[in-house]
């Protein structure tokens, strides 16, 4: 038997203007975008931005359905459209934001699942980590890389 232990590493800010300039901008992207959110249901309106590898910035929210599992979240409707439009180019960088009814979530907002294992896809397809930044009130959590989110995932050589 033997015991590993992981060592995640999570950069931790108390205000998005200590943050470096691009991720600041990245962060402004994704509010925007929450603010179009079509979240009617759930009232929580998720915004998320990408950067590309040529800076070029794509971003998406949370598109629900009354039929509600056939919804997507804000991180996979930026991820899928920068990758349909721009499939040869790598995904630096997404910040994620999210406002309940009483604003801006206090917590950083922690993608799902489902959007750390499209997250991931994204990195080994391009080979290139993204960095992870979540914005919450009280504070702005920044991750080098999906694996941080994502331990011992399923990645293509899972496939045998
Ligand atoms: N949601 C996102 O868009 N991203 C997240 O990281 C968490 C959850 C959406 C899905 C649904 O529309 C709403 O937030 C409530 O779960």
């Amino acid at each position: 038997m033997r015991t590993k232990e992981l060592r995640i590493l999570v950069y931790e800010y108390s205000a998005v203007e200590d943050l470096p300039k691009a991720d600041q901008n990245l962060i402004l992207s994704a509010r925007e975008a929450s603010g179009k959110a079509y979240a009617p249901y759930s009232r929580f309106r998720v915004g998320a931005a990408i950067r590309l590898a040529n800076d070029e910035i794509i971003v998406g929210n949370n598109q629900e359905n009354a039929a509600s599992p056939i919804g997507l979240c804000a991180e996979r409707v930026a991820l899928f459209f920068a990758n349909a439009t721009h499939p040869e180019t790598s995904v630096k960088a997404i910040a994620v934001t999210a406002s309940g009814e009483s604003g801006l979530v206090e917590q950083p907002v922690k993608p799902c699942g489902s959007c750390r294992q499209a997250l991931l896809e994204a990195e080994v397809r391009f080979r290139q980590p993204i960095r992870i930044i979540l914005e919450g009130k009280q504070k702005i959590q920044v991750f080098e890389g999906v694996e941080s989110l994502l331990p011992f995932a399923f990645k293509p050589e899972s496939l045998g």
